[in-house]
């Protein structure tokens, strides 16, 4: 018990709180459980990401059988920002630098299925639409109730060091298992040992899996090497499981606010 020794002056009430006391600390997760009386009457326990992790994993058991609650949850757990969203249902302008990739992924998108194994590597200057597409891709996905995650190395290893680590990562689980996973902007950073470790357990079952990956990057795949890839086995996976996709254009971030 010694460990709950926080006194009540230390524990900072919200604005619409009477009172808040220590009940316990979780040993799982390490975060304290208060009992809160709030100012309209109403009294609760806390709850910690354990409890917040479960009640996640049951409404996923719920909605297995229902369609368009998949579908719905797909959407909300896409990893897609306000902004992607106003981005992606933007119209895409073609043009002769981007037309093949853009053809290419479209009729890809559309095409997809459980057996879909091959991803791509879609290379290009910063801004031509690489993500865009990217996220054009997931939309389709989306709406044909498929699963898809667009994340980039360093929010992934933020998520990743966030989470407890006696669960297995979340985060790794969903790169794992989601049928189209999008890698972006591979290449500007710099890897640690940890981050490297972490994208070839993502990489390598995905491969094990037949389990498309479509990366972005304004690095070229051999730079990717030297970066990311001391033993070659994360390089040798992206290459032979995917489509080189290159696109030439003018950066749109520059004509747009
Ligand atoms: N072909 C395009 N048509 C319409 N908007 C585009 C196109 N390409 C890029 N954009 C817009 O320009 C911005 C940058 O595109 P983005 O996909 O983020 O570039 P990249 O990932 O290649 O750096 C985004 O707001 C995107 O919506
Ligand atoms: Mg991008
Ligand atoms: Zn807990």
């Amino acid at each position: 018990m010694n460990q709950l020794n926080q006194s009540s002056e230390m524990i900072k009430l919200n604005f619409n709180e009477v009172s808040r006391k220590l009940v316990r600390q979780c040993s799982t997760c390490g975060e304290y459980i208060y009992h809160v009386t709030r100012t309209d009457g109403k009294e609760f326990n806390t709850e910690c990401r354990c409890i917040e992790r479960v009640r996640d994993i049951e409404e996923m058991e719920r909605m297995k059988n229902d369609k368009t609650t998949i579908i719905e949850y797909n959407k909300q757990h896409c990893g897609f920002t306000k902004r992607d969203i106003e981005d992606v249902n933007a119209t895409f302008r073609t043009s002769k630098g981007n037309i093949k990739a853009y053809n290419t992924l479209i009729s890809y998108a559309n095409a997809f299925s459980d057996d879909t194994s091959l991803g791509f590597y879609i290379y290009g200057n910063v801004g031509v639409g690489k993500s865009l597409l990217a996220k054009k891709v997931m939309k389709i996905l989306l709406s044909n109730g498929y699963s898809t995650y667009i994340t980039n190395i360093i929010q992934l290893m933020k998520d990743i060091k966030s989470e407890v680590p006696k669960f297995k990562s979340d985060t790794l689980r969903k790169c794992q298992e989601v049928d189209l996973l999008v890698i972006d902007d591979i290449g500007t950073e710099k890897p640690t040992d940890f981050d490297m470790e972490q994208m070839f357990l993502i990489i390598n079952s995905r491969y094990e899996n037949k389990k498309p990956i479509i990366f972005t990057s304004n690095c070229k795949l051999d730079d990717i090497v030297q970066k990311y890839d001391m033993f070659g086995r994360i390089y040798s996976r992206i290459v032979g499981t995917t489509q080189f996709l290159e696109i030439v254009d003018n950066d749109n971030r520059v004509h747009k606010q």
